[in-house]
């Protein structure tokens, strides 16, 4: 049986991050099962103009479908990316307060102790936020915000989201080609 992916795609900026990816997913073996928020299909049409996720994932559900595979522990998968995260869907799971598919599917991440990689995203932080994120994180969860960093050098706002989604598919073990690994000053 192939190895499943959970990807929760929610309403904060950073759409095109998802659409990355499930791009570099989609060159792997791996099955993407993929739910959005309506605030994400909101992101998605402002920052990509078309929904492109469709096409490049395995299994797209309704949001509302808290009877879908991923709400339920028995549900094999590797683990949980949401991406990108909003500051609601970060007080979701914080709280378990899990009432559309998305949210059940990280509550059950964390209770099944299975990787839950959120890439949390807002600036600035507010104190909610961040006392949030730090309590995620004490439960388990992996925090990579969509940090820029420039010591891979990149030429155009594609290498930088491609080194992100490096970043993040780095903590299931996944190898994506390109990916600028940092071996020292040169
Ligand atoms: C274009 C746009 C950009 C947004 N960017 C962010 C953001 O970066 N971070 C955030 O927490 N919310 C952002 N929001 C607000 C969320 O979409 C809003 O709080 C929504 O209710 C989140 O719901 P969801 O988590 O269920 O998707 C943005 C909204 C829009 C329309």
């Amino acid at each position: 049986m192939k190895q499943r992916l959970v990807i929760g795609i929610s309403g904060a900026s950073g759409a095109p991050l998802a659409v990355a990816l499930l791009k570099a997913l989609k060159e792997t073996d791996i099955e993407t099962h993929v739910m959005i928020t309506n605030g994400g299909q909101l992101t998605l049409r402002q920052e990509c103009g078309s929904d492109p996720i469709a096409e490049l994932a395995d299994v797209v559900y309704d949001i509302h479908d808290i009877g879908a595979g991923p709400a339920s522990g028995s549900f094999k998968t590797m683990g949980m990316i949401v991406i990108p995260c909003s500051m609601k869907t970060v007080a979701g799971i914080h709280s378990g307060y899990s009432d559309n598919l998305l949210l059940r599917a990280a509550d059950v991440t964390l209770k099944e102790r299975r990787k839950l990689v959120l890439v949390a995203r807002e600036t600035p932080f507010s104190t909610i936020h961040l006392r949030n994120l730090y309590e995620l994180s004490q439960m388990g969860a992996v925090i990579i915000p969509p940090m820029l960093s420039y010591y891979q050098k990149p030429e155009s706002l594609e290498e930088m989201t491609h080194h992100i989604v490096c970043k993040v598919l780095d903590q299931f073990d996944i190898e994506v080609p390109k990916f600028h690994r940092w071996e020292g000053m040169t």
